[in-house]
């Protein structure tokens, strides 16, 4: 468990894009959501959280502590990439074991972790399967697993049920809700799906080409938009919800 707090960062790269002059204070246990258009600066922004990226200016705090420019290994934060990331030469155990190994778990602790994480993400059968012989949807659930393996203080996840189908996606989603507010984990979550940041964030920041525009519950972002963008972005979602209150 920690707080997140990022205080005034900008990120820009050579080539344009990035994230500018972004600032929130993230709670202790919050499930916390960034939400925009492909391009807006969602991954740069859990980059630079996770210490992957070094901003061009702004702090980074975790507690009181400030991580801004602490490698990632020394932050107690875990990843899911949009891209998994996994390991092609290790099978599925090991995979998710590798976190644990570096922390040096002993290893009658490992095994039962590592079957709890299999477990949520529905892949239990599969320990021995070599991460060549899956399917993206399946690859998408060991990175989970892989993450949620080590109960980080804080849980980084970039579009992390992006590659599952529709079924999956919400029972994955459902469970991951559950999982985090059982651990008390802190979780960044990034989106471009406006249903998904409503059904499972407590608070929501909008973004649109690296400025963000609004950061409020589902309902504030919903009935209080602060900005045109934030209305359009969220209209569909808006027309739903009232036609199923009516
Ligand atoms: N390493 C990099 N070098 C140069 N430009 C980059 C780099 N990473 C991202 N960008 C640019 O910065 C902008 C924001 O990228 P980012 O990956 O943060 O977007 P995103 O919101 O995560 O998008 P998506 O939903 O497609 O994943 C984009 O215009 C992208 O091309
Ligand atoms: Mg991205």
């Amino acid at each position: 468990m920690s707080r997140v707090s990022i205080q005034n960062i900008t990120k820009l790269y050579p080539e344009g894009g990035g994230v500018k002059d972004f600032s929130v204070d993230i709670a202790d246990g919050e499930f916390f959501a960034f939400l925009g258009h492909s391009g807006c600066g969602k991954t740069t922004t859990l980059r630079v959280i996770a210490g992957l990226e070094t901003p061009d200016s702004g702090t980074v705090h975790f507690d009181d502590n400030d991580v801004t420019t602490l490698p990632p290994e020394q932050r107690n934060a875990a990843m899911v990439f949009q891209n998994y990331a996994l390991f092609p030469h290790m099978n599925i155990f090991d995979n998710v074991a590798f976190g644990l190994k570096a922390r040096k778990m002993p290893k009658n602790e490992i095994a039962p972790r590592v079957a709890e994480a299999l477990e949520l993400v529905k892949l239990d059968n599969l320990e021995k399967r070599r991460v060549t012989e899956l399917s993206g949807g399946q690859q998408q659930r060991v990175a989970l697993a892989r993450a949620i393996a080590v109960h980080p203080d804080i849980l980084l996840l970039d579009e992390p049920l992006s590659n599952l189908d529709a079924e999956l996606r919400y029972s994955t989603r459902t469970q991951l809700a559950e999982l985090q507010q059982r651990l008390g984990t802190t979780a960044i979550y990034v989106t471009h799906d406006q249903e998904e940041a409503l059904t499972l964030a407590h608070r929501i920041a909008v973004m649109k080409d690296g400025v963000c525009h609004q950061i409020g519950t589902p309902d504030e972002i919903l009935n209080a938009p602060a900005t045109e963008f934030v209305e359009q972005f969220m209209a569909r979602q808006k027309t739903i919800l009232d036609s199923l209150k009516e």
